[in-house]
């Protein structure tokens, strides 16, 4: 064993959270606890009451005239452009001049003394406008002729027609699925303070510092230099902060430069809810031809997606859903097309798995057709799918798939969840309880790492060492609870063989790190973990030549120990031996960066390598329905995830069960509802239902596959966590429908749309028993 294993700070061990003590003890600063300066002013925002109008004018003089109001800020107060949208579409105003999009966009800011009066006047508005007819749903939109907000994309890959026309079976169906609220516990939150010139610092809660500081100098009309984004922590992001904050920096920072006062704004859960994206909701049409052992000859799927009234990042949002299409399942044959529609609602956005799960439940979904048409266990119908050799191995498009662990993950969960015994007691308890009924669901993921983005696949670290010995660490990334700053503390205490404790992790700032990307797709301990290691390289092979100089020796001589350094038979503290570098004028500070190798993406073609590799996991999840009221508990679920060689098995393990939950309540209870009139009538916790404690699964066994390795050079031989897992959720939908199906002695595959509520799930037990 390495020396650097009985290190505290060592890579691949379980490390707490470097925050977690100050989490649960109220001492971790957020955004909302930064003391605000003499003079600061709160902002509120003002929005429509109509999902689609033009727009005549706001009649705004009673919400200047209410108490403690100081202003209000309009489109006419933009000095430069008045555009957030995160693509070059420029199709999102900070606020609109023409057309309202949605109910519930903001239309304009108050600007007050306290927060509860910029809220009370923003109420205050009259807004003349003239109704347009509006779509809300994708099939709305198509109905109406809606044009896609971003360019959609195919997938295809052999001769589906063919296939299709020689095929024994063929099915074809429709499934709902439907969108999901990111529930971060801290909300939205901007606090910007006005500087000399055109300076202003930004202190919010992003996943993206840098395309904040681009969209505030870009709406203010001020180079990005003159722009400083600060993020300590996140209470959370889970892709709904990605592109969703830069409205609230930048309407901070416009009041703050408008009345040269610092200004913090933070909307109350409602208008969190309904002002900013979510989840898209999607309607696919899938068709499945497959031949009498269950295997796959041909896929067919159209992915239409309510994206909202701009594109944001609905383009690779339903990119990833194709790319997901196939999951675990060679197609030999497949065309997949994505319909990424416009609609006159909050424009959706990033979340956990970034279009991904949506395209995952349509391929297991096609499964559970194949399994219930010929009658078979699902679970030999994945089987008998799964990627394998002798050309098997190609997704739809076009990367080969080089790192298939699924067979023996999948095997070792059977094995140890009890799958096939366990499914044959259910199936027994099942023929004999009138009421009652159970399911029982093993499902895989595989899900390809990297931003389809070939360009954010880069990062950044700046990495300085005192002449004390204290190290400082700072990279691109974000820290939102998933442990990316212990994850890259970790590898910068390994590389130089010191304590955990002796390196300071500090809030991310675009001053120090620029033209980072957003902390997501899972790929922050991946990217940002290398930048810091090159940082540090840096600065080690400096030391080492230094040293070998000095004493006069090889340079592997020069060796990082346990908080000592060896130069020969000298043996020097890391303190002294760092003063010595210092006094002899070693630069101790190097800034690392990294870039992906090996991917690669012509979206046009449809063709290449996206995915830099792939990480794998299985779940197993059985389920007791009430099939007189639909109610439902999660009995008992198996986990077994790939992290590749874990960089700390305690935060992946935690990633793992959090992400299978927040998946398992996308699927089950959470539940968007708009009404009519287009407006979002689950905006609260009062009326949309995340899982608590006590719907987690009775018994769970959560395991990393603590024998993976990643095969590619990533840092440490890891995988990424953050996302994969969620897909895990799955399973517990599918152990819901064989429960549904139960009720017809399985000879129908119950037409379930998600979320399963205990509604849907009563509606389709109802469905099966009429026989319509
Ligand atoms: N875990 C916590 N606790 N909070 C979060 O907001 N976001 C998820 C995941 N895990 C999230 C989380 C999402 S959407 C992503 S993309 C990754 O973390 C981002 O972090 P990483 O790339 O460092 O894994
Ligand atoms: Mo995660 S949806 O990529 O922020």
């Amino acid at each position: 064993m390495k020396d650097a294993v009985s290190l505290i700070g060592a890579v691949h061990t379980g490390r707490i959270h470097d925050s977690a003590t100050k989490h649960v003890t109220g001492k971790a600063d957020f955004t909302d606890d930064i003391a605000l300066p003499d003079g600061a002013l709160h902002a509120y925002l003002g929005v429509s009451d109509v999902a689609h109008a033009r727009l005549i004018g706001i009649d705004l003089s009673q919400v200047r005239a209410a108490p403690g109001v100081v202003g209000v800020l309009t489109a006419a107060d933009i000095p430069g452009a008045n555009d957030i949208s995160p693509t070059n579409l420029n199709d999102e105003p900070v606020f609109p001049t023409e057309t309202i999009q949605f109910h519930g966009q903001p239309l304009f800011a108050v600007i007050a003394e306290t927060r509860d009066l910029a809220r009370r006047a923003a109420e205050l508005a009259k807004v003349d406008h003239e109704p347009l007819p509006h779509a809300l749903d994708p099939i709305a939109a198509q109905e109406a002729g809606y044009p896609y907000v971003t360019a959609p994309l195919t997938l295809t890959r052999g001769a589906v027609t063919p296939a299709q026309d020689a095929a024994p079976h063929r099915i074809r169906g429709r499934m709902h699925v439907g969108g999901q609220d990111h529930m971060y516990l801290e909300g939205q939150i901007a606090f910007a303070i006005p500087g000399e010139d055109d300076d202003v610092i930004v202190h919010c809660s992003t996943q993206h510092p840098s395309e904040a500081q681009h969209m505030v100098a870009h709406v203010l009309g001020v180079p990005s230099n003159a722009v400083v984004v600060n993020v300590r922590r996140m209470g959370g992001g889970f892709g709904g902060k990605e592109s969703q904050m830069n409205l609230f920096c930048v309407v901070a920072a416009l009041a703050a430069k408008k009345w040269n006062r610092a200004v913090k704004i933070r909307p109350d859960r409602d208008q969190d809810m309904t002002a900013t994206g979510k989840r898209h909701d999607f309607v696919i049409d899938y068709d499945v031809a497959f031949d009498g052992t269950g295997r796959i000859l041909a896929v067919e799927g159209d992915f239409a997606a309510r994206c909202g009234f701009s594109a944001d990042l609905s383009g690779p949002v339903t990119d990833r859903a194709l790319f997901h299409a196939d999951n675990a399942y060679f197609y030999p044959n497949v065309r997949l097309q994505s319909h990424p529609m416009k609609t006159n609602t909050v424009s959706n956005t990033a979340f956990r798995g970034f279009g991904g799960p949506q395209g995952v439940i349509a391929a297991e979904r096609m499964i559970e057709e194949i399994a219930y048409a010929l009658g078979q266990d699902p679970l030999d119908i994945r089987k008998a799918n799964f990627y394998g050799p002798d050309g098997r191995d190609v997704t739809p498009y076009h990367q080969t798939v080089e790192d298939n662990i699924l067979e023996r993950l999948v095997s070792e969960l059977e094995q140890g969840a009890e799958y096939r015994r366990r499914r044959q007691d259910i199936l027994a308890f099942n023929r004999t309880s009138p009421v009652l009924k159970k399911g029982i669901a093993l499902t895989p993921v595989k899900f390809g790492i990297s931003f389809t983005a070939t360009w954010y696949n880069q990062a950044g670290a700046l990495v300085h060492v005192y002449n004390d010995g204290s190290i400082h660490l700072n990279h691109g990334g974000t820290e939102m609870g998933q442990g990316l700053n212990t994850k890259v503390a970790q590898v910068v205490a390994e590389a130089f063989q010191v304590d955990f404790e002796r390196i300071k992790i500090t809030r991310t700032t675009t001053e120090k790190v620029p033209n980072t990307s957003a902390t997501a797709a899972s790929s922050g301990s991946d990217l940002n973990g290398m930048a810091a290691l090159d940082a540090v390289e840096q600065i080690k092979a400096r030391l080492i030549h230094f040293a070998a100089e000095k004493w006069d020796v090889a340079a592997d001589s020069v060796v990082f120990k346990p908080n000592e350094v060896h130069v020969g038979r000298e043996v020097m503290s890391f303190d002294a031996f760092i003063r010595q570098a210092y006094m002899a004028r070693v630069q101790l500070s190097a800034a690392g960066f990294y870039k992906t190798p090996k991917i690669h993406w012509d979206r046009a073609r449809g063709q290449g390598r996206p995915f830099y590799y792939f990480a794998y996991g299985a779940a197993c999840s059985e389920v007791v329905i009430d099939t007189l009221t639909g109610e439902y508990r999660v009995e008992r679920s198996d986990i077994l995830h790939d992290v590749g060689l874990s960089l700390n098995p305690a935060l992946d393990k935690g990633q793992v069960e959090g992400a299978f939950i927040q998946g398992m309540g996308w699927l089950t209870t959470e539940e968007l509802w708009w009404d009519d009139a287009g407006r979002l009538r689950t905006h609260a916790p009062s009326t949309y239902k995340i899982p608590l404690a006590s719907d987690r699964p009775r018994i769970f066994n959560v395991k990393l596959a603590d024998w993976s390795e990643n095969r590619e050079l990533t840092i440490k031989r890891s995988k990424a966590v953050g996302e994969p897992p969620f897909m895990l959720g799955i399973s517990v939908f599918e152990a819901l429908s064989m429960a549904v199906a139960s009720v017809t002695d399985y000879r129908e595959c119950p037409r379930l749309d998600a979320p399963a509520t205990p509604e849907r799930i009563l509606m389709a037990v109802a469905r099966l028993q009429g026989g319509c």
